[in-house]
C-alpha cells in the first residue's frame, strides 16, 4: 500500500507522514530531502540553483543514502530546493528512486508536493495537508527558534508565501491536491488530532 502525503511548506506533512509510517510500520521517504540534497549540492559547489546544467548534474550524482539531515534543514537550502525543483529534468532524474521506494513492502509513506499527482498517481491513499500561511509561519518560527535565533514573523511569513507561489505556479508537477485527495486542513488541529483524522481516512482506503 502507498500513502501519499502532499502539501505546502510547513503544513506539518513531514510530522504526519512519519507518524503514519510508524503507525502502519511502513517505510517512509521525505522526498523534499531529495530536492534539498540537489539544492545543497549545487550551492556547496559554489553554483547557482537557477543553473539548469549544475542542478541536473547534482540530481544525477545524488546519493540518497548519504543524506545528512541536519545540513538540509536550513531555510537557504529549502529555497535552493524549491528553485531546482522547477527544472523538469531534475524532477525526472529523481522520479525512478521515488517510484522504486514506493513499491517497498509492506507499504510506504512518501511526503512531498507531487506524490499523489505525479510520482504515485495510483496510490491507494492520498492526503493533502494544508494550513493557513499564518499558522504555517508561526509553526516554522517555533521550529527555527529551537535551533537558532528566530527571525521576525513577517520575514518567515513572506518566505512561506514566496515558496508557495513558486511551488504552485511552476509548469511541471506544481503543488496542487490530486482530484482524489483527502484535504486535511491542520490550522486548528493538534498533531494528535491531525494524525487521528489521517488514520481514519487511510482506514477507509485499505484493501480488505
Ligand atoms: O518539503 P520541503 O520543504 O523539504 O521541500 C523543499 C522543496 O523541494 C519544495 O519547496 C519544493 C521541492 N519539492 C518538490 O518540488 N517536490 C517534492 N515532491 C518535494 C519537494
Amino acid at each position: 500500500m502507498i500513502i501519499a502525503v502532499d502539501g505546502p511548506a510547513a503544513a506539518g506533512k513531514g510530522t504526519l507522514a512519519r507518524a503514519l509510517a510508524q503507525h502502519y510500520n511502513y517505510h517512509f521517504l521525505d522526498t523534499g530531502a531529495l530536492y534539498r540534497m540537489v539544492g545543497l549540492g549545487v550551492v556547496s559547489a559554489g553554483g547557482d540553483p537557477r543553473d539548469a546544467a549544475a542542478a541536473l548534474k547534482a540530481a544525477e550524482s545524488l546519493r540518497p543514502d548519504k543524506v545528512n539531515d541536519a545540513d538540509l534543514r536550513s531555510e537557504a537550502v529549502g529555497e535552493a530546493a524549491s528553485i531546482v525543483a522547477v527544472n523538469p529534468e531534475v524532477r525526472s532524474a529523481l522520479l525512478g528512486f521515488q517510484r522504486a521506494f514506493a513499491r517497498k513492502e509492506p507499504g510506504a509513506v512518501l511526503d512531498g508536493r507531487d506524490i499523489g499527482t505525479v510520482v504515485c498517481p495510483d496510490a491507494e491513499a492520498k492526503i493533502f495537508v494544508t494550513a493557513s500561511a499564518e499558522v504555517r509561519a508561526r509553526r516554522r518560527l517555533a521550529e527555527i527558534a529551537e535551533r537558532s535565533a528566530a527571525p521576525a514573523f513577517d520575514v518567515v511569513l513572506a518566505e512561506i508565501k514566496a515558496r508557495d507561489a513558486r511551488d504552485s505556479s511552476r509548469a511541471h508537477a506544481p503543488l496542487i491536491p490530486a482530484s482524489d485527495a483527502y484535504v486535511l486542513d491542520s490550522s486548528d488541529l493538534s498533531r494528535e488530532e491531525a494524525l487521528a483524522k489521517a488514520i481514519a481516512y487511510v482506514e477507509t482506503r485499505r484493501p480488505r
